[in-house]
């Protein structure tokens, strides 16, 4: 199906959604379209672009966003307490957006990539903006969809996508919907049943039981990611104790 207005649309009204979303064949980066909006006194929705010219990651790297390729969304919700917390559990919406639609079982790399066979199916920018009292979160969700091995250049070997395990080119505004459906799931149970959505992302957590490496006063520091805490902290054992890391960048060390 093309990625036009009037198909998002459409799916989006089929799919059940009244969340206001809104859609662009072309932004810079819907992460900033949706903190622009939420200023402008957006309460709640989501943003979704074609195509972005200036997609962000973390650590301000930059992200892929060719047309078509990807799902490029932006969801905005209340923030509450525990922000790195439910910026990992939104990983949880997109396990189950794959596993619904294409039957596909990926795991997550704490604290919130989504990865299939060890590479990386999708990345998470969770960012905050304020507007009057009200603080928002904006969870920025990209998912390799119909890129190739061509598309993905140097990525390649680290990034998949959802047509190299399918075999086959799929429409990015039905998986955006089913995105924007789980995530309004995962915002709603974080009020009463956070422990139950920590549970579930141990168990689809992939870090655990692996030697990582990652920075720890200046330093790059070798550890055991153990487990899981309350709040969503990695646990990593380290020269005999046990550290916890609240939110960072690690990478796991390939076995043997
Ligand atoms: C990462 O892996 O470092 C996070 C990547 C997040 C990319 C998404 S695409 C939609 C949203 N808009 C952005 O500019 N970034 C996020």
């Amino acid at each position: 199906m093309s990625l036009t207005k009037k198909n998002f649309y459409k799916i989006f009204a089929k799919q059940g959604i009244t969340l206001p979303c809104f859609f662009y064949g072309s932004v810079d980066s819907t992460n900033t379209r949706a903190k622009e909006l939420t200023k402008k006194g957006l309460d709640g929705g989501a943003v979704i672009a074609a195509r972005q010219t200036k997609g962000r990651g973390r650590y301000d790297r930059s992200f892929l966003s060719k047309r078509g390729k990807g799902v490029y969304l932006s969801f905005v919700g209340q923030a509450r307490e525990n922000f790195a917390a439910l910026s990992a559990l939104s990983a949880l919406a997109v396990l189950g957006a794959v596993k619904q639609i294409y039957d596909i079982e990926c795991k997550i790399k704490w604290p919130n990539d989504v990865i299939y066979q060890g590479k990386k199916l999708c990345g998470i920018l969770p960012e905050s903006v304020a507007a009057g009292d009200t603080r928002y979160v904006i969870v920025g969700v990209g998912v390799n969809v119909n890129y190739t091995e061509v598309d993905f250049g140097a990525l390649a070997g680290k990034a998949v996508s959802i047509r190299q395990i399918t075999g086959k080119n799929s429409c990015v505004l039905t998986l955006a919907a089913q995105l924007v459906k789980n995530l309004q799931t995962v915002f709603s149970r974080f009020d009463g049943e956070e422990q139950i959505l920590i549970e579930e992302f141990r168990a689809s957590c992939d870090t655990i039981g692996k030697t990582i490496v990652f920075e720890r006063g200046g330093a790059t520091v070798t550890g055991k990611a153990v487990g899981i805490d309350e709040s969503c902290a990695l646990l990593v054992e380290r020269e005999g104790r046990t550290e916890k890391i609240a939110w960072g960048e690690i990478s796991v060390r390939p076995a043997g």
